[in-house]
């Protein structure tokens, strides 16, 4: 750009500053995203996802356009959560859904439906003033930053110290999942699928570095992130040299269908984590909070879900789902009041948000947002 160039844009003064800035899940919110149901796909089934609903009108094999109700209702839920963001002085940027239900192709793949633009979460990845697109793993979802493309396109433009990374993207040939390998899973015992999960030797092989952003939980000077069934060793190895500033660890827990680490292991403030206690820690990670003076404390069960999970690839779990807008203030799913009890207990404002009807496109309250600013610095909470 020439300098006339700049110094006209400088006077249009046309973009409003913003600011990328976020270290952790807990300082006070200023700026977000928050994701939209519009136009999501019960995906075609490719080689690391399975759906299979047959009550609910996707046997097996079959894919398609959720239904247009509970599209509409999902909307309803994450505009007006977004409307309260936006009453408490935070700002809100959405994505911009494509078709997905196009079919989309590499060199390497052709796949016949994409997913959506909900959760945000999994998609990007925001340490400090670097936003991460994440590789991903799932075919349907190779294409999906492009959702995200308008917000961090004007991002970069209005914040000139935005850093803006994308992973590797990957091939995601064949080589990349182990074959038939839900056919095998499905047949094996609990105990063997924990081994299993504890050695990370699930869909994934290690051909190439893979990871969602939702499996990395953000605490300062330390990523935690989870192997799980969309991240490998090597993405996990990947993100490890992405931030050498970082003491990056690869963690996992007793959960056969490990997937985005935010239903399990939350931050809530610094010295405080909430805990889903059906998806056990290692000794090792349990360890590493205590010698730090770090409380870990097991969540109350989740309410009841009733029919709300049609369609839904997560468990009532999403409870804990949680979104802080600052140290002492939670938002909480409306109806999770026992919960909401619980961190009340332990000295939170909590805000009620109705969004059970977002739990089929993906997500909770966290699953459904990304950090762009917060105040705060890197800090080291475990020195
Ligand atoms: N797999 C989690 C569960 O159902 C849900 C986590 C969803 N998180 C996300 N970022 N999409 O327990």
């Amino acid at each position: 750009m020439s300098t006339l160039e700049r110094v006209s844009t400088a006077e249009q003064a046309p973009v409003e500053a913003t600011r990328v800035n976020s270290w952790n899940g807990w300082d006070p919110l200023r700026h977000v995203i928050v994701g939209r149901a519009t136009g999501t796909v019960v995906q075609a089934p490719e080689p690391a996802v399975r759906r299979d609903f047959p009550e609910d009108g996707f046997p097996l094999g079959t894919w398609g356009p959720m239904p247009e109700e509970m599209t509409a209702e999902a909307n309803e839920q994450l505009d007006s959560f977004a409307r309260l963001l936006s009453s408490r002085g935070i700002r809100v940027d959405r994505p911009t859904p494509l078709d997905f239900t196009q079919r989309v192709s590499t060199p390497d793949w052709e796949q016949e439906s994409m997913f959506g633009c909900m959760p945000p979460r999994d998609v990007l990845l925001t340490v400090g003033n670097e936003i991460l697109e994440a590789t991903m793993s799932y075919r349907s979802r190779w294409f999906e930053y492009l959702a995200y493309r308008p917000v961090l396109q004007s991002l970069f433009e209005s914040d000139p110290d935005m850093r803006w990374e994308a992973a590797p993207k990957p091939r995601l040939t064949d080589e990349s999942y182990v074959p038939g390998f839900w056919d095998t899973y499905n047949t094996l015992g609990l105990g063997e699928q924990l081994d299993k999960v504890a050695a990370n030797d699930l869909v994934l092989t290690e051909k190439e570095p893979l990871f969602d952003a939702a499996d990395v939980a953000r605490f300062g000077k330390d990523l935690f992130v989870q192997l799980s069934l969309v991240t490998n060793r090597q993405g996990y190895e990947w993100l490890r040299r992405h931030f050498p500033e970082h003491r990056v660890h690869a963690i996992t827990f007793t959960n056969t269908h490990p997937l985005h680490i935010d239903a399990t292991w939350v931050p809530l403030r610094p010295g405080l984590v909430l805990h889903n206690g059906e998806r056990l820690a290692t000794p090792e990670l349990v360890k590493y909070f205590e010698v730090n003076d770090w409380e870990v404390v097991e969540a109350v069960q989740p309410a009841s879900w009733k029919h709300q999970m049609r369609l839904s690839f997560c468990t009532p779990w999403l409870s804990v789902n949680l979104l802080n807008l600052d140290p002492n203030t939670l938002c909480v799913e409306a109806e999770e009041v026992r919960l909401a009890d619980q961190l009340v207990g332990l000295g939170f404002d909590v805000v009620p948000v109705p969004f059970r009807a977002v739990a089929p496109f993906g997500g909770g309250l966290h699953c459904a947002t990304v950090d762009i600013e917060r105040d705060g610095v890197l800090e080291d909470y475990f020195p």
